[in-house]
This record gives structure tokens, sequence and C-alpha cells, in this order.
């Protein structure tokens, strides 16, 4: 089964709404730059992409599920923006480099095989001075029950995200956990990566 259908099926799964609300680390971290092109790497229904739009950001959303493109476009219309909406397969993306201000990868977990060429890949579309968020569960969050993908070789440690962007300087890099996994439902561990490309790359502050 290819990467799309899989997510078609689960975006067209009508007892599993997907958020509309844009990831509250995002809002809080881009709230102050100045609007330029973003790219929202594996968009899903794209509740990231409308929000950015909705700023003032010139958005593209790509994703290689159409069935979550389609509600990415739904969403859009619905909100009065416009989000460009691209069907792709992430592991095999060459994206013009240097062409935006902003990279928003939440929630992609890509496999270990390809994780590699899809962070470099997002680096190469920076612009110097543009910005990269990531967000994506933390490995450590399984034992606990947090939600995410069942292989813990596809979550985020911070192993697997230090140093492999090349030319960007983290600044944060950080677990954030919220809920009580004593309490079920509301338990998660994300890992928050932030940064800026430059010209010699870095390591977190
Ligand atoms: C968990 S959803 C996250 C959606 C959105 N970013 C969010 O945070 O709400 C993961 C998304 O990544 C997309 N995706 C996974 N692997 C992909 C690949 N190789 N190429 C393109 N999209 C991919 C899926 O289709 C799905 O829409």
């Amino acid at each position: 089964m290819s990467v799309g259908s899989d997510w078609d099926r689960r975006f067209s799964d009508p007892s599993h709404p997907w958020s509309t609300e844009p990831d509250r680390l995002l809002v809080d971290l881009v709230d102050g730059l100045e609007p330029g092109r973003a790219v929202d790497l594996g968009a899903g229904t794209g509740r990231n992409s409308v929000w950015l739009a909705s700023v003032g950001w010139d958005v593209t959303a790509v994703d290689a599920s159409s069935v979550g493109l389609e509600k990415t476009r739904e969403a859009a219309e619905a909100a009065g923006v416009e989000v460009k909406a691209v069907h792709q397969d992430l592991y095999r993306w060459s994206p013009a480099p240097a062409t935006f201000d902003l990279v928003v990868m939440a929630n992609l977990h890509p496999e270990p095989a390809h994780r590699e060429q899809v962070f470099a890949r997002s680096s190469e579309a920076l612009v110097e001075g543009g910005h990269l968020f990531v967000v994506g569960h933390h490995a450590d969050g399984i034992a606990k029950g947090a939600p995410g993908p069942p292989d813990p070789a596809r979550r985020y440690t911070e192993d697997r995200l230090d140093g492999h962007f090349p030319g960007v300087r983290l600044d944060r890099l950080e677990r954030i956990e919220t809920g009580a996994a004593d309490e079920g439902g509301s338990y998660d561990l994300v890992l928050l990566a932030w940064g800026v490309k430059v010209a010699g790359g870095g390591s977190p502050a």
C-alpha cells in the first residue's frame, strides 16, 4: 500500500475527525515573523497551512494523500484564503533550492530509510535566514501510551534531529510533555525543533 492511499483511508474515516486547529507551538513561534513563502510538508488536512495563509503567508501544502489535499482545499476555501496544494511523495521530492522562508514539518515522521533525505531537502528548500519548524512524537512517549506512529524507529529523538538539517542552526530542540500519563487520553510527548538557515549550520544553543 502506498503512503498516500494509507492516509487517504484514514482521512476518509468519518469516525476520526482531524483537528482544524493549528499546532499551538507553530502559532507561538511564527507569530512575529514577517510573512513570506511557506511550505507545509505532510500537510494532511491543512490545519497549519490554512492558519499560515490566514495570517499572510504564501503557502504551499505538500502531501501524498489526495484526500488530505482535497480537505485542505476545502478548508482554505471556507476560510477565504489561498493554499497551493501539491500532490507529491516527499521521499521523491526535489524542491528548487532556497525557495521558502518557512518550512513546516508537523507530525510527518518519515520512514528511517528516507528521513535523512527528507530532512536534507527541507533544509535546501530554505532561503538563508528562513526558519525551520519540526514537531513530532518522541520515541520515549510510547512507553506511556502517547499517540504517534507505533514503530519507535519512525518517532523522533534528539539524535535523529540534531545535526540532520544541513545549514540549519537549531535554536530550540525541546521535549514537550502534555497531560498526565496516568490520566490516559491527553498525554503526549513531542519533540520540537526550531531553527534558522545560516551559512555554516550549527547545533542547538
Ligand atoms: C499525522 S499526518 C500530519 C498532518 C499535519 N501535518 C498535521 O500536523 O496535522 C501525516 C501526514 O504526512 C503525510 N505523509 C506521510 N508520508 C508522506 C510522504 N512520503 N510524502 C508525502 N506526504 C506524506 C500523510 O499523507 C499525512 O497527511
